[in-house]
């Protein structure tokens, strides 16, 4: 964790073994998530015309679209209907007895943000995962969720996040041995009782 960091600055002619990728998808994939519900959808968008189509919704990412590997989209599923079906396909009566009690009769806003929680859980798994295989990476909310939308076709799933991954510029300000990491101090985050 002292090493990784928001990257700022990509290289973009340093690219990420297709092996690597390959884990990171594995990785995504073995993510946990309550009740085993995986609401999510990942998307790895490496094709330069998508790439480009996506760094133009992007805000201030925009450079950082553009010069890494690989995008990843981070969607949770956006269709009632769809996830209970998928559920009764993939999980025990136990835990879809648990989604019909306790989060569907919940208003529809509070079920997604229930989705929306496991997604941002995989997300920071993802974030460590690349830490730990050197890969360097850009967690993302500053894009048009509903133009990543548009663009990757996607209308049973809504994007909430991307990260950008691949290896830093050797010039990007944003390392942290040219910008030191800057936290709240360890005893105001961290309470032992
Ligand atoms: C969910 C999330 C969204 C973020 N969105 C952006 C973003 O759109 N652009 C960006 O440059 N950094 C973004 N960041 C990076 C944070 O600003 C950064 O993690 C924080 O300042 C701590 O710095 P560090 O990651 O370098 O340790 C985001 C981080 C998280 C966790």
């Amino acid at each position: 964790m002292q090493h990784r960091y928001t990257t700022k600055k990509y290289n973009s002619a340093k690219k990420i073994e297709p092996k690597q990728i390959e884990e990171l998808k594995q990785i995504l994939q073995l993510a946990p998530s309550s009740i085993n519900s995986q609401p999510w959808k990942f998307t790895f968008v490496s094709d330069k015309e998508t790439k480009q189509k996506l760094s133009e919704v992007s805000w201030i990412n925009t450079p950082k679209v553009l010069d890494c590997d690989t995008v990843v989209v981070f969607s949770r599923i956006n269709n009632l209907y769809l996830f209970e079906e998928l559920i009764e396909q993939d999980l025990p009566k136990g835990a879809v007895d648990y989604y019909k009690e306790f989060v569907k009769p919940q208003p529809e806003e509070q079920t997604k943000a229930w989705f929306d929680k496991q997604v941002y859980l995989a997300l920071g798994v993802f974030l460590s995962a690349c830490a730990e295989m050197g890969i360097d990476s850009t967690p993302m909310e500053g894009i048009e969720p509903k133009k990543y939308d548009e663009i990757l076709n996607q209308t049973d799933y809504s994007s909430l996040a991307a990260v950008a991954i691949g290896y830093r510029d050797e010039e990007d300000t944003n390392q942290p041995s040219k910008k030191p990491k800057s936290r709240r101090d360890i005893d105001k985050v961290i309470e032992s009782i």
